[in-house]
Formats: C-alpha cells, structure tokens, sequence
C-alpha cells in the first residue's frame, strides 16, 4: 500500500474533518506569537505530555521565538476505557528540574481535566515559579474538575476525536487533519477515552 492510500483508508473511518492540518497550523501560529510576546525573558520549560502532545509541541516550538527548553513526562491514569480515576501515575518522569522555572504544559486536549489537575499539582508541589496550560483542544462539556486551559486552539464537541497526535488504540496518531472518528470503528468496545 502506498502512502496515498495509507492516508486515504485512515481517512475513511472518520465521521466529519473537523480541522484541517493548515487550520490548525495557522492557529498554532498565532499561539505561538502570543507565547513568545507572554514568556519573553523567562526561559520558560515546556512540559509535553507523551504521546499526543508530541506533533503540537513540535509545531508550537518552531512558532516561539524565545529560548526554552522543552522536556517531556507520560503519565497514565487508573480507570476503565469509559472513566478515569483521577489517580494518575507517572511512567516517564522529567529530565529537567522545575524548581523556579516558568513551566507551560503542553496538552493535545483537556477532556474531563483530570489529568491536568494531578499534573499541574505534581509541578507546583516541585517549586515551578508558575504554572500554565496550553491545550490544542477543548472538550468543555466533559469537564469532571473545574480546570481551563490558559492557551486553548479549538474548543471541540463532546465526540472522540483523532488525528494529529491524537489517537484510538494508537492509530491514527499520524493523520495530518483532526476528525470524528465513526462509531462503527470502535463498535463492540468501550467509547474510547483515549
Ligand atoms: P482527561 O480526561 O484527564 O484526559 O482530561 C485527557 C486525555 O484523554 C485523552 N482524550 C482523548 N484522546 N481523542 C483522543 O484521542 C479524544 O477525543 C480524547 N478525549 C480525551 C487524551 O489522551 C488526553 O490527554
Ligand atoms: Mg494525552
């Protein structure tokens, strides 16, 4: 199979293309001047939360024109596919301290909050001076913990999206454009919840 084709048969199981790759490049643009105009002199450490976050920090990054650094932490939390616990544990620590560092999360989307909220309080509890969210995505309707991103790209629907880092049992994290993925694709499971 070609890669043309690759991309055609991901593109089949989705429902509706929600954002399209230039969409969502041209709004990390403007996300990225205003980080830059906000953390400008604060070396800030951007933090990426494995692995769906990795395609946005990396087109957010190349947006920013200030030093930084950039590190990354994976974390998984306890529950079935359909409900998180809330209790998260942390599979991959960070390689840099925070102690004092200006450090900005960086998520593909906020969905119940839960795990933000553990997170942001793991990095304040480490002595970070301040601590912020840039989320790609927003799923409002969601929400289990009153949390908000302070950067946010798309505010989305209460539907299971892929594409662009974001994934279903780890496919279609490589999809350039986001979508709804169709029903039928996970019939018989679960809705997935990541
Ligand atoms: P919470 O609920 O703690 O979890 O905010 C956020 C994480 O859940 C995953 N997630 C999704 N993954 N499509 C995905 O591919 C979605 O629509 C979706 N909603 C939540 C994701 O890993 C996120 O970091
Ligand atoms: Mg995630």
């Amino acid at each position: 199979m070609g890669p043309q084709e690759n991309e055609e048969k991901l593109m089949k199981d989705l429902e509706t293309v929600l954002y399209t790759e230039e969409q969502i490049l041209a709004r990390i643009r403007n996300m990225g001047e205003q980080l830059t105009a906000e953390y400008r002199g604060k070396f800030p450490l951007l933090v990426g939360v494995l692995k769906g976050a990795v395609m946005f920090m990396s087109d957010l990054v190349k947006r920013m024109t200030i030093p930084l650094e950039i590190d990354f932490i994976a974390i998984s939390s306890y529950g079935t596919s359909t409900r998180s616990s809330g209790v998260v544990r942390i599979l991959k620590d960070l390689d840099r301290d925070v102690d004092g560092r200006h450090v900005l999360i960086v998520e593909d989307i906020v969905d119940t909050g839960l795990t933000l909220a553990y997170l942001r309080d793991v990095l304040v509890r480490r002595n970070a001076a301040s601590v912020r969210i840039a989320a790609l995505f927003d799923k409002p309707g969601r929400r289990q913990v009153p949390i908000e991103p302070d950067y946010c790209g798309f505010t989305v629907p209460n539907a299971f999206i892929v594409g662009y880092g974001l994934d279903y049992a780890e496919r279609y994290r490589n999809l350039p454009d986001v979508g709804i993925l169709k029903e039928n694709v996970y019939r018989g499971s679960d809705t997935p919840r990541t």
